[in-house]
């Protein structure tokens, strides 16, 4: 029997994957994805994004519900959790957003090839016993949890992102390893559940990468809610005993050594690209020193036919990036052409505040000499947020000092995520500070904090 051919074989359903493939059979391709996984969607609609953004909308409705209603005057008692229905709504959520990945299968006539892919030889893919060939094979792989030397996760009391989403009891201290964007969303989760969360950070700051002003601001703003800050801190080992785990830290630099009781630990210090068990070393794919594909602008890596994107690529690990990788890549195998300005991929925190950036941060600008003037203004000072009872955080808009163009964008504050879209398209525009604070922006919004910290770039705004 001859094998089946497909134009496009992408192994891994993630959203780089599925996206690459839709894109790929809009534009007329006969297309396969190869899955492992019993749902479609990747990590991040099955243990990643979708459910932390169910648990995260739901605990917020209970925290505000148990302890900020009141303030609006609305009196509320009795209120309580029940984690298992919580847990409910978030595998529901994950369910119909896993179904819908297949829904769209189906539409676009899509064949998904159910088991473990492995790229026998070029333009070869092997799945279980079957072999498939196929002009273009793209590897959307994913990441992986990174390990922590000498602990072993064992998804019950050390946890990964993946356990920390299906806790059966909320734990009464919950250590977290890692003060980056897993450890600051899943470890509020749990502190508004009602967990005690301390968060041990190997470095002097949280959130490294992120413009360090909005840094040092969230991580204020956490601490008022709670949570507790070792930073310049370092786990030597973590056991899980029969109450608990114990974990050892010391400080960065070296030194006294100390003890930590927590009844569940969250490892949450990076990812890793996903590679092994795909056959790459005999057909020969080159790797970089950090274990991702090389690929060039065009996602073709050193072995014709054969094509990465996503988190096993270089890049920020994030949906979105891999999403629009999979459509410009889908774009190219059909004859056409595409560009990514990875300058210009917005980096968004679920926590309330939200946090969220685009572009350039100011160390970065200082690193490479850039002059550039800042505007800035606080929430406090608009309206909108005073009405919703949401005033903690600023916009900071950075712009080039002769030009004017804006060079990147950071939010601390409510609906973060949501605001930096339209200074992504500014910037996607070329646009300038001046263009931003022109641009009517309705009444009363959030928004006109972004138009106010244009404003400020200019030093003119006008409710402060
Ligand atoms: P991360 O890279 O954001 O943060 C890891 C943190 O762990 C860093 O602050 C790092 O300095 C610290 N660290 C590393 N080794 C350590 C050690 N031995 N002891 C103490 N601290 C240590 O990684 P995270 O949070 O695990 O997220 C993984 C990936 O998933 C990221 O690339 C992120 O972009 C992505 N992601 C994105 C989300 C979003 O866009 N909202 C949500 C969740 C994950």
């Amino acid at each position: 029997m001859s094998e089946k051919s497909y134009d496009v074989i992408v192994i891994g359903a993630g959203p780089g994957g599925y996206v690459c493939a839709i894109r790929a059979a809009q534009l007329g391709l006969k297309t396969a994805v190869v899955e492992k996984r019993a749902a479609l969607g990747g990590t991040c609609l099955n243990v990643g994004c979708i459910p932390s953004k169910a648990l995260l909308s739901a605990s917020e409705k209970y925290e505000a519900a148990g302890h900020h209603f009141a303030e609006m005057g609305i009196k509320v008692s009795g209120v309580k959790l029940d984690l298992a229905t919580m847990m409910g709504h978030k595998s529901k959520v994950v369910a119909d957003n896993t179904k819908g990945i297949e829904f769209l299968f189906k539409k676009n006539k899509i064949d998904w090839l159910k088991g473990e892919g492995t790229i026998a030889a070029t333009g070869k893919v092997q799945v279980g016993a079957e072999t498939y060939s196929a002009k273009h094979i793209v590897i959307a792989t994913g990441s992986e949890v990174s390990p922590l030397p000498g602990i072993t996760i064992d998804e019950k009391k050390i946890v990964s992102s993946t356990g920390a989403l299906e806790l059966e009891k909320v734990p009464d201290h919950l250590v977290v390893i890692g003060a980056g964007v897993i450890g600051l969303e899943l470890g509020t989760v749990w502190r508004r559940l009602g967990a005690k969360v301390t968060v041990i950070e190997y470095l002097d700051r949280v959130m490294p990468g992120m413009d360090l002003e909005v840094a040092k601001a969230a991580q204020r703003i956490f601490e008022k809610q709670g949570i507790t800050f070792r930073l310049s801190t370092k786990v030597t080992s973590a056991k899980a005993e029969k109450n608990g785990v114990a974990l050892t830290i010391e400080p960065a630099a070296g030194g006294k050594a100390e003890t930590l009781a927590g009844d569940c630990v969250l490892v949450a210090v990076g990812r890793r690209p996903h590679t092994d068990k795909l056959g790459l070393d005999k057909v020969g794919v080159a790797m970089d020193k950090r274990g991702r594909i090389e690929t060039n602008a065009h996602f073709e890596t050193n072995i014709k036919g054969i094509y990465a994107i996503g988190d096993v690529i270089a890049g920020p690990m994030l949906a979105h990036k891999a999403e629009d990788e999979g459509v410009i890549l889908a774009e190219m195998l059909a004859g056409q052409s595409g560009h990514i300005d990875y300058n210009l991929i917005p980096g968004v925190v679920y926590t309330w505040p939200e946090i969220a950036n685009v572009g350039q941060t100011e160390e970065q600008l200082k690193e490479a000499g850039t002059a550039y003037k800042v505007g800035k203004f606080p929430f406090m000072a608009n309206g909108r947020a005073r009405a919703m009872a949401a005033t903690d955080g600023f916009v900071k808009i950075l712009a080039d000092a002769k030009t004017d163009k804006v060079l990147g964008v950071h939010i601390v504050g409510p609906e973060a995520g949501t605001l930096i879209a339209e200074c992504v398209l500014a910037m996607e525009f070329g646009a300038s500070s001046e263009d931003i604070a022109r641009t009517c922006h309705a009444h009363p919004t959030l928004n006109e904090v972004v138009k106010e910290a244009a404003l400020a770039v200019d030093g003119r705004p006008l409710h402060i």
